[in-house]
This record gives structure tokens, sequence and C-alpha cells, in this order.
């Protein structure tokens, strides 16, 4: 399975952080933000990644990850996105990255207290569609939000509502199959002028193809001051981030 991690964006949450250099440059805890995703699908045995970048600084990425060797990486590829079409938008620039293979997408500014291992394993088990993660959260109009009934079948997602059927936040890891790369021509954009990747998860829920698991470790985005700090946070308590190998830096 391949890996996305997609580093985009302006940033405008946090200006004027962000007014000159890329959000996921900013510091989490200790280790500059991309760390946290690019180490999660390292971890889960995701060896081969593209990182796809926009906005600001994205020369400072090829600066701070080299050939990705450090995080014991087969190929770390790059490319950037023009524009702020989104992250569905984003994932088109993988295509002929992932080939025909599945991959596993991460957005560059979710931050988690732990593994995603055992996710990765079950949607490897998975035949075909897509799985998505879910996290129970108190502020659930801030993300994608996903009903499910009692067997864990999602019912519905809903982008950002301002009556959510439920607590539980689409977090921003998804794992897809060729599927995508039809579904991707067909979405129109949102009302904030995106492809939003919402509407990426509902095709495949309304082909009976999505399947959902609930994480069970902490998880905070890390788009606005407040979810920063709170990512700091959680990789700060974290047992997983304290064992993790991760470049000092100190190498040169
Ligand atoms: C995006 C997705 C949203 C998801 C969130 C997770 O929101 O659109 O569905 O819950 O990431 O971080 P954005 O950060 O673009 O507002």
């Amino acid at each position: 399975m391949k890996g996305v991690i997609l580093v985009g964006g302006l940033g405008t949450r946090l200006l004027p952080m962000t007014r000159v250099t890329n959000k996921h440059l900013l510091p989490v805890w200790r280790f500059p933000m991309v760390y946290y995703p690019l180490y999660v699908l390292v971890e889960a045995g995701i060896r081969d990644i593209m990182i796809v970048t926009g906005g600001n600084s994205p020369g400072d990425f090829l600066e701070l990850l080299y050939d990705g060797s450090e995080f014991g990486l087969e190929h770390l590829t790059f490319t950037y996105q023009r524009g702020a079409g989104g992250i569905a938008d984003a994932l088109r620039l993988a295509r002929s990255f992932v080939g025909d293979d599945r991959c596993a997408v991460m957005l560059g500014d979710n931050v988690l207290g732990g593994s995603i291992r055992k996710h990765v394993a079950a949607y490897r088990e998975q035949r075909s569609g897509a799985k998505v993660l879910l996290k129970s959260v108190h502020d659930p109009q801030r993300f994608g939000v996903a009903e499910i009934d009692e067997q864990g079948n999602v019912l519905s997602i809903e982008e950002k509502p301002e009556q959510p059927k439920s607590d539980l936040a689409v977090v921003g890891v998804y794992m897809y199959d060729q599927r995508l790369w039809d579904i991707l021509p067909t979405l129109a954009p949102s009302g904030r002028g995106q492809l939003e990747i919402t509407d990426v998860n509902n095709a495949y829920r309304e082909a009976g193809e999505l399947t959902a698991d609930v994480l069970d470790c902490d998880w905070s985005d890390a788009g606005t001051p407040e979810s920063l700090w709170r990512a700091s946070q959680i990789a700060r308590e974290s047992e997983f981030w304290r064992q993790a190998d991760l470049p000092t830096g100190q190498n040169g």
C-alpha cells in the first residue's frame, strides 16, 4: 500500500504563524508537524510515500526530509498543488504515484496519540472499498461527522454540520482502493469552493464500500491555535511519541 500525505493549504486559521511558512512545518511538541503523519504511516508498515505540498515554503519539506531514509522510507516523492482546490483536488496529483496499488491518505495536520497499525492491517484484509477512522469529540461541528448504526455501518457523513447527528468526527486518515480515481472526476466544489474528501467518502458509502473503525488513541487536528496546542499536549503525553525513533537533526 502506498502512502500520501497532504501538506498544502494556506493555513489561514493560524495567521500570522503561517504568513511566511507552511503550517505543516510549525512545531508540535518537539518536532515539525509533518513528522507526525509521516511516522504514523511508516510505523503502520507503509514505506513508499508521496508528499503533496502547496502554499508557502514547499522547498523546505525537501530540506527537512531529504529522501526519507531517516524515517526508514524506501522512496519519498514530492509534488506541488497549485491553488486551494481542497483535499480531493490534491489527491488527483497522486494518481500515477499510487498506480495499481491501494493508498492510505493522511492529512498533514492530524496528530494521533498512537498507532494506526491495526486499522491498516484490517484494511489490508478488506477486499475492496475504503476505510475511514472516527473519533468522539466535543466539537464535531468543526469536522466531517459520521452517523453510524449499532453494527458500525456508516449511515451518513456530513461536512461541518451545524447540527451534527453524532459526536464522531472523521479523522484525517483515509484508506482507498482504485475506485477513488473514478470518484474524483465526479466531484463538484462545495460551498467553500473546494473538492471535499467527505464527498469521496460518501461516494464509497453509497456504493456499500465504506467501513469505519473508531480510534482508541487521542487525536487532534492542528489547524487552529487551540487545536495546535492540543496536538502538542497529545504528542507530549503519549508513550507512542516518547518512544518514537524520529530524526533528531543532529546528523547534519
Ligand atoms: C478536513 C475534512 C474533515 C475532517 C478533518 C480532519 O477538514 O474536510 O472532514 O474531519 O479534515 O482533520 P479541514 O481541516 O479541511 O477543515
